[in-house]
């Protein structure tokens, strides 16, 4: 396994579209891997895509289960995500190891119901609220070139410069 360079913005590659997981095979295994190391390397996110590391496949791990009263399914491998409901909206901060010097306000989703596979190629879904379903909302934009930077209501009142990374 190897730690990865991971792209930040303003890195033009944080633009590029994803495409799907087609092969199952061992470079696939290979690359989850150093994504999942990458991810636990600095500052532990609660989530990281593929192309965070350069590598555009629709493939995101999240993890929230570390967070106190959050409620998770665990540690998770997604791969070709796809949000098939949506209900409710809720405005919360999110950072971002690709954005590493500020946090922002996001309105996502309250509630999800999401469909992927595992690394695997088993078809597996999750219905996800609160926290969960914010980080699995983040993580899925970076497969579409998107950044939390670019939802933002206003970024006068909802950006805010951090000195440490935490989350
Ligand atoms: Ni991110």
């Amino acid at each position: 396994m190897t730690i990865r360079d991971i792209l930040t913005y303003p890195d033009e590659r944080l633009r590029q579209v994803s495409g799907p997981v087609v092969q199952f095979d061992a470079a696939l295994q290979a690359n989850i891997d150093d994504l999942e190391e990458t991810r636990l390397a600095g500052p532990a996110a609660v989530g990281i895509a593929a192309p965070q590391i350069g590598w555009f496949q629709r493939v995101v791990i999240v993890d929230v289960s570390g967070r106190k009263k959050t409620r998770s399914h665990g540690h998770l491998v997604l791969i070709n995500p796809e949000i098939t409901e949506w209900e409710g909206f809720v405005l919360g901060r999110e950072g971002c190891l690709s954005v590493p010097d500020y946090t922002g306000n996001v309105v996502r989703a309250e509630r999800i119901q999401l469909h992927a596979l595992d690394r695997e190629g088993k078809e597996q879904s999750f219905e996800m609220e609160g926290f969960e379903a914010r980080a699995v909302q983040h993580e899925m934009d970076h497969l579409d070139g998107l950044l939390f930077l670019d939802r933002l209501v206003s970024r006068r009142q909802d950006l805010f410069q951090r000195k440490v990374y935490k989350e």
